[in-house]
């Protein structure tokens, strides 16, 4: 097994930095297990001192499981599908596109949404860019029992883009929207698949609407979570160094960007996603509403 330093970034358990590790080599069965078991632990892994290529990258990433494919087909780095390129883009004089710029977790409109996604620098701004983590096993644990209660067992249409989203997605090509699934039903209480934890399933910018709810009530409820879900005592804020690679698991964490960087300077990263076990979510029940209403 190889040998690495593990130091817990906050006191809650969320986020551990990894050093003495070379990702751009493979690593063995043993570390490959270890690895995986501090990931279920600590939820966000920042590997320090990488410098990869997209192909050593991607290989990096399998050590947590296969790749995911992505949703924009437009943005994947040439003969490396599943890698895909973060960079703030301007898209009008002075406007410019931040990807992932409020709380969410990636990709929740899909039935099998990806367990996991990962990070490396390739170019970072001077100052800002921040990337943001709140535990959610921590805030369902916070919510008081009969919150607890009234949302246990109720089911979330998470949409591409919810009706609500407090930013606007970016537009789909023609490509992506073919294979874009329809939407997605998940319960707001999951429980992780390897700690048995409970957690708060939540999305702001693709839930779009509760079954059985009215729409103003299932509004209301979305913002009561996500106001508790975001508080500073759940979070783990990652300042970014060159060489990081970060993952993190999209079941029991939610993250977001920060725009606050100058936008003459480029923040530019490769983004990957693992995919998580269908058989865990199958388990769950109906996962689209077209399933639920046959
Ligand atoms: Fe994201």
């Amino acid at each position: 097994m190889s040998q690495y330093t593990i130091t817990p970034m906050t006191e809650h358990a969320t986020g551990a930095e990894i050093r003495g590790l070379d990702l751009s080599v493979p690593v063995d069965d043993t570390t490959r297990k270890q690895l995986n078991a501090d990931f279920a632990r600590y939820h966000v892994l920042v590997f320090r001192d990488q410098q990869l290529s997209t192909s050593q990258f991607a290989v990096a990433g399998e050590i947590f499981g296969p790749l995911f494919s992505q949703q924009h087909k437009d943005s994947r780095e040439p003969g490396h599908p599943e890698v895909f390129e973060i960079r703030n883009v301007e898209t009008a004089p002075g406007k410019y596109y931040i990807n992932g710029a409020t709380y969410h977790t990636d990709h929740s409109n899909h039935p099998c949404p990806p367990k996991a996604t990962a990070l490396h620098t390739v170019s970072l701004p001077s100052y800002g860019g921040d990337t943001q983590f709140v535990n959610m096993h921590l805030a369902y644990d916070a919510l008081p029992d009969a919150v607890k209660q009234r949302i246990e067992g109720l089911k979330v249409v998470h949409a591409f883009e919810s009706r609500y989203t407090p930013r606007k997605m970016r537009t789909l090509s023609p490509e992506s929207r073919k294979t874009l699934p329809p939407p997605a039903l998940h319960p707001f209480v999951r429980v992780h698949p390897e700690s048995g934890r409970r957690f708060l399933y939540l999305n702001p910018v693709r839930m779009d609407a509760i079954i059985g709810m009215e729409d103003s009530a299932a509004r209301s409820l979305f913002e009561e979570l996500l106001m508790h879900a975001t508080q500073k005592r759940f979070e783990y804020r990652h300042k970014w160094v060159m060489g990081d690679m970060v993952i993190w698991d999209n079941r029991s964490v939610m993250h977001q960007a920060n725009g606050d960087y100058d936008m003459k300077e480029v923040r530019h990263l490769y983004r990957l996603m693992i995919q998580d076990d269908p058989k865990v979510w199958a388990s769950e029940g109906a996962k689209t509403v077209a399933a639920m209403a046959a």
